[in-house]
């Protein structure tokens, strides 16, 4: 009879098994937040929280696009292996980079001279100041203000900004 003979392979099988399902069981019992960490997909997050999860990201940086007016090729690179997908940890742009001071800047703002008034924040952190405050859907708020010259005499249009300059020096 065909399913007699296969019996005794059959039980083996079973005992394998339940040794890895056990195995997998201890692991997620003992090991849950070192597993959870080391599948964060993250690869190059310097100022963001490491743990930061998909959706906040998600929101952060369709926020970042709709407040400088701009899409994710402003500060990301395609990939160079499919240049059909982004390469999104790539730090080839300087619009990155400044990117970078940038949310440190606001971040440190909110911290330093909001939060204080705010007693007791929940959660504890405070969104007074945030990008779309001063760019305004442009990616250079300083030359899109047309009355600068007037609100700051010293002001020059054709100054270099932030990004020319660092572009100048070499350094990125
Ligand atoms: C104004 C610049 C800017 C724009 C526009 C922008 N990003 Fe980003 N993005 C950043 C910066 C800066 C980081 C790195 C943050 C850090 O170092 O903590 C980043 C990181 C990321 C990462 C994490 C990469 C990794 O694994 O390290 C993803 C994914 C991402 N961006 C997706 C997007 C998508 C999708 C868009 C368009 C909807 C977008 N970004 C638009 C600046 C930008
Ligand atoms: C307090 C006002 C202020 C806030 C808040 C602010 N920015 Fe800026 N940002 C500026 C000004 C002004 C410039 C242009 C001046 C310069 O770079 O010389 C600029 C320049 C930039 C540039 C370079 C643009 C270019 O092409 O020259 C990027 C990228 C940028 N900001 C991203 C951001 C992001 C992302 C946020 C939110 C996390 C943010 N900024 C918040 C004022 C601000």
């Amino acid at each position: 009879m065909k399913t007699n003979r296969k019996l005794p392979a059959f039980f083996p099988t079973i005992g394998i098994l339940m040794m890895v399902l056990a195995f997998y069981a201890f692991k997620a019992d003992h090991g849950t937040n070192e597993v959870y960490l080391a599948q964060t997909p993250w690869e190059n997050l310097k100022v963001l929280p490491q743990d930061i999860s998909k959706d906040s990201l998600t929101h952060l940086m369709n926020n970042y696009s709709a407040s400088l007016g701009v899409n994710c090729k402003y500060c990301h690179v395609p990939s160079k292996l499919d240049p059909t997908e982004m390469d999104f940890a790539n730090d080839a742009k300087i619009e990155k980079e400044i990117a970078r001071g940038m949310i440190t800047m606001t971040n440190e703002i909110n911290e330093n001279y909001f939060k204080p008034y705010f007693p007791d924040p929940k959660p504890h952190q405070v969104h007074v100041v945030n990008c779309v405050m001063c760019h305004r859907g442009t990616s250079n708020p300083e030359k899109y203000l047309s009355q600068m010259g007037d609100m700051y005499k010293t002001y020059d249009p054709e100054r270099d900004n932030r990004k020319e300059k660092i572009l100048e020096q070499g350094q990125k």
